[in-house]
Order: structure tokens, then sequence, then C-alpha cells
């Protein structure tokens, strides 16, 4: 009797697989038109969530380290670096045949503290930051050159006005960093590509910024590759227009499109940034479906999000690279951004790892 009973689940299981084989993935679906990727955290580099790891190898052909990279965890002290998650995080992609993107160099956020400080607690010389940009862009591309492919070389340097973040960067060299940080990227490995990235990417005084940057780096000689939008929305922002010019404008630039941190919100949009730093406090209003989506809220996200996907496929002459920001909902950021502790719904996959219907519908429909 168990034995039969073993033999049927077994058989379940392997009925099942095949299903899951044949079933069309996303990776599959859009290989005409751009890749398609994921952030990883440090759990699913370490392989602690198992189901995640699967839907990641399945689903997915490019990655990107959600925080492993950034300054404060890989060059946490002037004279130490920690390797051990970036490491893991490219043999992962090199492992299973990912492109592998690096993020980031240089950004105000999660910088670790001594980075342009001196030891008094004081921003160091423009000479002495130069010095550690360029010493940290160096040690960082060598370490991965020929594994990572391209690189978010400066990270949301400029606000919505279209003026410059007042950062410790822009602080102490002015607007000088960005080529800088180009410059240092491309000495450091000449074969990687080097993207700028930043949120609100719609907003057209944002936009002319960019614009303007992007030509000016070129001007200068100075290797550009990609322009990243990074595509955290709301059901109510970005307009999709406002959106759509800004692919064409940075695409006029000459530089490849990506969008780099694909998410929507659908809970009530507290604030349209999507600067780290910035937080509101909890309220249960603010956290209306703690247990669940209503059918006709998510059947909104669902809509919203099919009609941007089709955005990016009649954009994906110009557009690249399709990242989402992680990969089911139960690990977004955006469970604790910018409300800490709510229950968000903003990814491609559900918190039982299943595909949202209106993807799943897309492939359903290759696959007759
Ligand atoms: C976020 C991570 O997802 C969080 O885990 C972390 O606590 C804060 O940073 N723009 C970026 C990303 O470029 O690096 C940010 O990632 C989200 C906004």
């Amino acid at each position: 009797m168990r034995i039969a009973i073993l033999a049927a689940s077994v058989a379940l299981m392997t009925a099942s697989c095949t299903a899951e084989k044949n079933e069309p993935t996303l990776k599959e679906y859009f290989s005409d038109n751009f890749l398609i990727g994921t952030a990883l955290n440090v759990g699913h580099i370490k392989g602690f969530d198992q189901k995640a790891d699967s839907v990641v190898r399945r689903h997915f052909n490019t990655i990107v380290a959600e925080n492993c990279m950034k300054c404060e965890k890989i060059h946490p002290a002037e004279d130490r670096y920690f390797w051990d998650d970036a490491d893991a995080f490219v043999d992962y992609g090199v492992r299973n045949n990912m492109t592998i993107i690096g993020h980031t160099l240089i950004w105000h956020s999660q910088l670790a503290r001594w980075f342009p400080r001196d030891s008094a607690g004081n921003y160091v010389s423009a000479d002495v930051l130069k010095q550690r940009m360029r010493d940290h862009i160096t040690t960082i591309m060598t370490r991965y050159k020929g594994k990572i492919k391209g690189w978010d070389v400066v990270n949301e340097p400029i606000l919505e006005n279209g003026s410059y973040r007042k950062s410790p960067f822009y602080d102490i060299l002015g607007e000088e960093f960005i080529p800088l940080a180009f410059q240092y990227a491309h000495e450091a490995d000449p074969d990687a590509e080097l993207y700028i990235n930043d949120y609100a990417m719609n907003v057209p005084a944002k936009r002319e910024a960019y614009v303007r940057i992007v030509n000016d780096l070129k001007s200068r000689g100075l290797r550009i590759d990609g322009i990243g939008m990074q595509g955290h929305m709301g059901m109510d922002y970005p307009d999709l227009d406002e959106f759509e010019a800004s692919i064409n404008a940075y695409a006029a630039t000459g530089c490849n499109v990506m969008i780099t941190e694909w998410d929507m919100s659908a809970l009530p949009t507290v604030s349209r940034s999507a600067n780290v730093g910035d937080s509101v406090a909890f309220s249960k209003l603010l956290n209306p479906y703690p247990d669940g989506l209503p059918t006709g809220v998510s059947d909104q996200w669902n809509a919203r999000m099919d009609s941007i996907t089709d955005m990016f496929i009649r954009h994906s002459d110009v557009i690249t690279r399709v990242t989402a920001w992680g990969v089911d909902d139960g690990m977004s950021w955006k469970n604790n951004f910018p409300v800490r502790g709510r229950v968000e719904y903003p990814l491609l996959f559900d918190r039982d790892y299943n595909l949202k219907p209106f993807m799943a519908n897309r492939l359903a429909n290759t696959a007759k």
C-alpha cells in the first residue's frame, strides 16, 4: 500500500515537473525583445530560498545584486573590502550562464560613512575623494573583469527638478564627479559596459538633465553605453506617455535604454520618490491589504502592468534589458519602503512564487 502511494506521488511529481518544463519561460517569451532579469539578495545567492532559486534559474537570464555590491557592504572601511557575498553573487551568475550586472559604484545612499570623510568626520579634499573613487572603482571592477557585463557607474545623481543632488560627491567635486567616475570605470575595465541609473526618469526636467549629461560625456569622448530607468512605479505614476517620451529621448542619445529596477506598488501612493533615505510613518490606512489583494485592485494592477509590458516590447529596438527589483512579493524592498511594514504586491511573482496573471496569460498564449 505504502509503495503504491509512493509510486503514485512520484508519478504526480514527474507529471507536474514535465508540465512545468513544457510551459514557456520569461526568458523564452522575451527572447526576441530584451534580456529579462531580477535583483538577487544574499538569501538567493547563498541558496537559502530554494523556491526562488528555481524560479530565477528557470525564468531569468540576467541578474543584479540588490545590496551586496553597494559601498557600505563591499567596502566598509578604507582598508577593508568584504567580498564573500559579491563573489557568491558573481559565481551564481557564471554558474548559471547569466548576464551579470554590477550595482553600483558611486551613489549617495548606502555609502560607507568613511568614504567622503576624514578621521575627524569632515569632508576630505577633492584630490582625496578622487583618489578614493578611483581606488574603489578600480579594485571592484578589476576583481570581476570578464564576468560582469556592465556597471551602474553612477546612481541617482539628479533630482526631479533637473538639478544635481547635494550628495557628498557633488559637494566636494561639483558636477565633475560624474565624468570622473566614468573615466575611472573605463580605465578599470575597458570592455565593461557603463551605465547611469536613476528613478523618476519620466519627469521632463530630469529627462532634459540626463540627455544633457549623457551628451556631455559623449562629447568628451567618455564611454557610456546605457541609461537605466529604474522603473519603481505605482498605480498612479509614472505617466506612461512621459515614460515613453523619456525612452525615446534617451535612445536618441545613442545609448541603450534599460529598465533596471522594475516594480509597481499596488498600495496607496505616499511618495513617488525611490530615494532610500526617505520614510513615511506606518498607519493602517496605508496598509489596506494585509491579507491579500482584493480582486478589483489585482485586476487594475495586472492591466497596468500589461500595458507597461506592451510599451517595453514596443521599444525593444532600444530597450536591451528589463530587470525586476526582486523575485517575489514576499522579498520586495517595497514591503518596507517608503513605509516600513506594509504588505506589498509589486513584483512579477506572488508570495507563492506564481507568475502574476497578466504575465502568465502572455506565456500561456504563446504555448498554444
Ligand atoms: C534598495 C534595496 O532593495 C533595499 O534592500 C535596501 O535596503 C535599500 O536599497 N534605488 C536603487 C536600489 O538603486 O539600490 C535600491 O535598493 C532601491 C532604489
